[in-house]
């Protein structure tokens, strides 16, 4: 199995990443990792890395085991970092508990060269919670520390080494996604967008085809050509394939790619605008998935759609009331440019379904109602029953909560225009969220089950970290779409 590489050389800005290994052998003159719980009272785990006399040193500093809570103390010469797991009280799982544990110990780490820590509390969430939660992003900072990222080793037995690899490669692709989204909108728009996702696909295995602007045009994507317009930076779509031989189930991904979003002529307020660098979170999700789900060698066949634009106010912008064609040939009243996400969306599901594919999964940064509804970190899942289910129920077990949201009866009258097929918002914005569902509904092709997963706030972290989740860029929900494939692979 390959694993995922960190892909520094082709990125135009990334984070800080711990480097990390695997071994059977405790390597000396590292500082050991122990999670310790608060039952009756403190609890150290049984393990080859404690040693005698710990409990009581960690006691004598007041430790307690809850949640967050690091100690850092010298026993015998060797220094323990004891991260708290809580009290278990049932309200998450132990795997969630390790890795917020795990993600507090990482930044503990700051200045401590070599780590070690066991596989015995769970390969995949001490991974995890490790290499995502030491992550952070100096954007171009001039005096930016270099190198100074601490060696990780995580001992365990030869059997748990391919789990190691593959939670290095989901780490990897996650990453990815978090570098992609932080990058400023100077440093990525459509086009270097559309040739460094060729580039880190093609390195992943994957097969890559862009379309430009004359191509879209041509072809009648209508939707990723109007929000285009407006901007110097033109549109690009990119399609990403993964076909594994043994592949008997065939999943298409579509994911929004606005690299930045004004608003258009509909211009959005000046305050925090500078936050929609992140409105091409679904692609960079869309992309990292589908290079983890090829370094994984998950037997589905993907299709991956990222629809790319530059949503900007020029004299050569969309206006509102303008009709657009969609590709496939729906026709669109555009009421507000700053809808402008489901826009592009429409042209590339409607794409994405003409090769019928089983399933198709689609997640976007697309309202400012999800956060209404679901707040700041639980992002919103709608489409088919069964589908819709599976991804929010496989979210809230990796700690990437989603939560399902039903499609509104209401929308089928509301999204009614009278010039074109549909139009691209409703009166009143009631069920914000569920409207942008009603209307990608429509471009998806008949006996396709299909979810849209709206990630407008999860996708970034306006606060400081917390658990294994850093400032800015988030990585959700790459790890909900890795194991969702995974799954569908199975059935
Ligand atoms: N990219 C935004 C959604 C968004 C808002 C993401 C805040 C992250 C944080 C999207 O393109 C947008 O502007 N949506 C509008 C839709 C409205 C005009 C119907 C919104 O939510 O206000
Ligand atoms: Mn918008
Ligand atoms: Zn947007």
């Amino acid at each position: 199995m390959a694993v995922l590489p960190h892909f520094i050389d082709v990125l135009p800005s990334h984070g800080r990443l711990a480097q990390i290994e695997f071994a059977i052998d405790v390597p000396e003159d590292a500082a050991r990792i122990i999670p310790v719980s608060s039952g009756e009272g403190l609890e150290l785990p049984v393990s080859q890395l404690t040693k005698e006399g710990l409990l009581e040193a960690l006691e004598a500093l007041g430790a307690k085991g809850s949640a967050g809570e690091v100690t850092k103390v010298v026993v015998d010469g060797t220094l323990f970092i004891a991260v708290g797991l809580g009290d278990n009280d049932g309200s998450h799982s132990t795997d969630t508990a390790v890795r917020r544990a795990m993600g507090a110990a990482a930044r503990a780490l700051k200045g401590t060269e070599r780590a070690v820590v066991s596989a015995d509390f769970g390969v995949r969430p001490v991974v995890e919670g490790l290499l995502l939660g030491g992550y952070a992003y100096d954007g171009l900072k001039k005096n930016e520390e270099k190198d100074e990222s601490s060696l990780i080793t995580v001992v365990g037995k030869e059997d748990n080494h391919a789990e190691f690899d593959a939670a290095v490669s989901i780490c990897h692709a996650v990453t990815l996604a978090r570098d992609l989204v932080n990058t400023p909108s100077n440093l990525l728009y459509p086009s270097n967008y559309a040739e460094l996702a060729r580039t880190v696909g093609e390195a992943s295995g994957l097969t890559v085809e862009v379309l430009d602007e004359k191509e879209l045009e041509a072809k009648g994507f209508g939707g990723i050509t109007a929000v285009g317009q407006g901007s110097e930076n033109p549109p690009r779509l990119v399609h990403l394939t993964w076909a594994p031989e043994s592949a008997t189930t065939s999943v298409a991904l579509v994911g929004k790619g606005i690299t930045f979003d004004t608003g258009g002529i509909s211009l959005k307020p000046a305050s925090g605008m500078e936050q929609m660098v992140m409105d091409m979170g679904g692609s960079a999700a869309v992309l990292a998935a589908t290079c983890a789900a090829a370094a994984l060698n998950i037997p589905v066949r993907i299709d991956a759609w990222m629809a790319m634009a530059e949503n900007m106010p020029s004299g050569s912008a969309q206006r509102p009331g303008d009709v657009i064609t969609h590709y496939g040939g729906i026709t669109s009243e555009v009421i507000n440019t700053d809808a402008e996400g489901r826009l592009v969306l429409a042209d590339a599901i409607a794409r994405a379904s003409e090769d019928n594919p089983d399933y198709l999964i689609e997640t976007s940064t697309l309202t400012g109602a999800q956060m209404v509804a679901l707040g700041k970190r639980t992002f919103g899942v709608m489409g088919s029953d069964e589908l819709r289910d599976t991804i929010a129920e496989t979210a809230r077990e990796l700690d990437e909560p989603g939560w399902a949201m039903p499609m509104l009866e209401e929308h089928d009258e509301e999204i009614k225009s009278a010039v074109a097929d549909i139009k691209n918002t409703n009166a009143d914005r009631f069920g914000g969220m569920e409207f942008a569902a009603t209307y990608l509904a429509k471009f998806v092709g008949e006996g396709i089950q299909w979810a849209h997963i709206d990630v407008a706030s999860p996708a970034w972290n306006t606060g400081g970290a917390h658990g294994y989740t850093p400032s800015r860029a988030t990585g959700v929900p790459v790890r909900t779409i890795v194991d969702t494939l995974t799954q569908l692979a199975e059935n």
